[in-house]
């Protein structure tokens, strides 16, 4: 059974420090030994646990294992209802040597309920992460608001969720779902810079599927409402998905090591014994040469980056454009990459939302943006302009415009149209345009442009000497069109593109324009803020 509620209650002549470890003691065993069982039963870690796995041995300091909620209300003041701490764990401790610091919901108390007390002890990490200047990590496994408590708990997820705002490209805030989270206790997560599940284990909702049922008549299971698959390719709430508890927290260290601790500093280096004048031949030869065959330009990013690793972030999610971290000449960098293999690389909503979405966390962050570009333009359809390609477009677009960290691009292939200008082209200040030559830099494709200005051409033809004819013509002046634009040298014959590189020259080409841009300063008009078209 816990400790009994009352904190001052000292039995006299005892020894104080013997005290203090009673009390410690009952506020690690949190819920008690049955519902510990019952949360390792589920196939879950404790509170306590996870913290361990996440941070250096021995460098969590909790704070506030003393706390315990005020509720009278529903016999919520018997002894057994009452748990040193509460339910959530809190405190710091290091990463790689980092200071971070940590809440983690314990769901064998109260079902790891945000109560009042539970929301202040968070609030008061959150606030110390600010102030600060370190990251903040949520281990979420809770069943929302502490029913019993009514406006307190609501009122106290608004002071979270207020917090978050206001950490929001301040310091880096990573969530992680490992068992429930419900109702309005998703918009933490939500406001967080990535949010990370667990497979099996963890749900998000707005309403559940009996309130769902209710309400739309349709029968979902949780898994299939709210699973981390779900979430993770299709929602894109979530950015990453772990098979396990302790991947999940492996993630967390890795993903770390990109970010710096605070928005005025840089992500940290780290040393690679990857050659920054390394070439890569095969490049030049993996653009195939019809331009309507797909090659995975994970590849490319492969073959460029420190050692081949790339921390890829929102993995399943609208997989025609590629999002992630990565290292050259050990230094820290967001790549944004079309994905010619996935819908032909096609800007669609999803792509824009994600890609902005990364740009932007690239830019609070002060690490530098890759972009790699083979793009057919935007996805054409009634569906797309109905559900406001428009204004999610517009969203990528801005978030480009905006960015002020060094931005390099690459063109391997196509780059068309509106997506010509949207991918980080000079106009919107790129500072280093690439291309390799088997880039084609147009207003749309050869064949669609072919189509609408040689119309007339091509109906003559039709006339005069049937399909045959037609097509004939059709080729030739195709030909000619993408003579004279698909191909990277009419853009750069106007600096809209600084160079045309051999593309196995790659990597040492981006890894000198980071060292050239490390300095970069550049801003933005004083304002209170932009208007980002949500
Ligand atoms: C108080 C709660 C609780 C809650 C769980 N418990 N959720 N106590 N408030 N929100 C308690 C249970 O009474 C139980 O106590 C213990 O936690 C474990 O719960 P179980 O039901 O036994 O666990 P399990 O079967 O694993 O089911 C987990 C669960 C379920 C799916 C989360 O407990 C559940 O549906 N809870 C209610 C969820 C909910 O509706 N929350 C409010 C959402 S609205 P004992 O003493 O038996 O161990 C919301 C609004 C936020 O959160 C708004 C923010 C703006």
């Amino acid at each position: 059974m816990a400790e009994t509620p009352k904190p001052t209650e000292v039995v006299e002549g005892r020894d104080p420090i013997e005290v203090l470890n009673e009390k410690k003691d009952n506020s690690f065993k949190g819920g008690g030994e049955a519902r510990i069982a019952k949360q390792k039963d589920a196939g879950k870690l404790t509170a306590r646990e996870r913290l361990e796995l996440l941070l250096d041995p021995d460098s969590f300091r909790e704070i506030d294992p003393f706390v315990l909620h005020r509720t009278r209300d529903f016999g919520m003041d018997a002894p057994d209802k009452q748990f040193l701490g509460d339910s959530v764990v809190t405190g710091w401790g290091t990463i790689h040597g980092r200071l971070v610091y940590v809440f983690s919901q314990d769901f064998t108390v109260v079902g790891g309920s945000l109560s009042e007390v539970h929301a202040q002890k968070i609030c008061k990490v959150m606030d110390l992460a600010l102030k600060n200047g370190a990251p903040l990590i949520g281990l979420n496994d809770s069943g929302g608001a502490r029913i019993q408590e009514g406006v307190l708990s609501l009122g106290g997820y608004a002071d979270i969720f207020l917090r978050n705002v206001m950490a929001s490209g301040v310091v880096p805030q990573i969530s992680v779902i490992m068992g429930p989270c419900a109702g309005g206790a998703v918009y933490s997560p939500a406001l967080t810079d990535f949010v990370l599940m667990v497979k099996d284990t963890s749900y998000m909702f707005v309403t559940g599927p009996d309130v769902v049922k209710t309400v739309t008549k349709e029968e979902v299971t949780k898994e299939e409402l709210g699973g981390a698959l779900v979430h993770a390719g299709t929602s894109g709430v979530a950015h990453m998905v772990a098979e396990s508890e302790e991947d999940a927290l492996f993630y967390i260290q890795e993903l770390l090591s990109y970010l710096p601790q605070n928005n005025m500093e840089d992500a940290i280096f780290v040393p690679t014994r990857d050659d920054a004048l390394r070439t890569e031949a095969s490049l030049d030869t993996i653009v195939p040469h019809s331009p309507n065959k797909p090659y995975d330009m994970k590849e490319i990013i492969r073959h460029v980056v420190d050692e081949g690793r790339f921390f890829e972030i929102h993995e399943h999610f609208a997989q025609n454009i590629v999002v992630g971290f990565a290292r050259m000449g050990g230094h820290s960098i967001g790549i944004i990459a079309n994905q010619p293999a996935f819908l032909a690389g096609v800007l669609d909503i999803k792509a824009s939302e994600k890609a902005a979405r990364f740009v932007r966390t690239c830019d609070a962050f002060n690490i530098p943006i890759l972009t790699f570009v083979d793009v057919p333009g935007f996805m054409p359809g009634v569906d797309q302009e109905h559900n406001g390609i428009i204004r999610s477009g517009a969203k990528l677009l801005y978030a480009y415009c905006e960015a002020t960290v060094p931005k390099i691009t690459v063109v391997t292939r196509k780059s068309y149209g509106g997506a010509y200008c949207v991918m980080s082209s000079k106009h919107i200040r790129g500072d280093l345009n690439l291309a390799w030559p088997t880039a084609e830099i147009a207003v749309m494709g050869p064949d669609g442009a072919v189509e609408i200005i040689f119309r007339r051409e091509l109906a003559k033809a039709m006339k005069e000497g049937g399909e045959e004819a037609m097509l004939e013509e059709k080729a030739r002046l195709v030909a000619s069109y993408r003579e004279r634009f698909a191909n990277p040298y009419v853009a750069a014959s106007y600096g809209y593109i600084d160079d045309v590189i051999v593309p196995s020259e790659t990597r040492p080409r981006v890894i000198n324009a980071l060292e050239m841009l490390s300095n970069k300063r550049d801003g933005n008009p004083p304002r209170k803020h932009g208007n980002i078209p949500l």
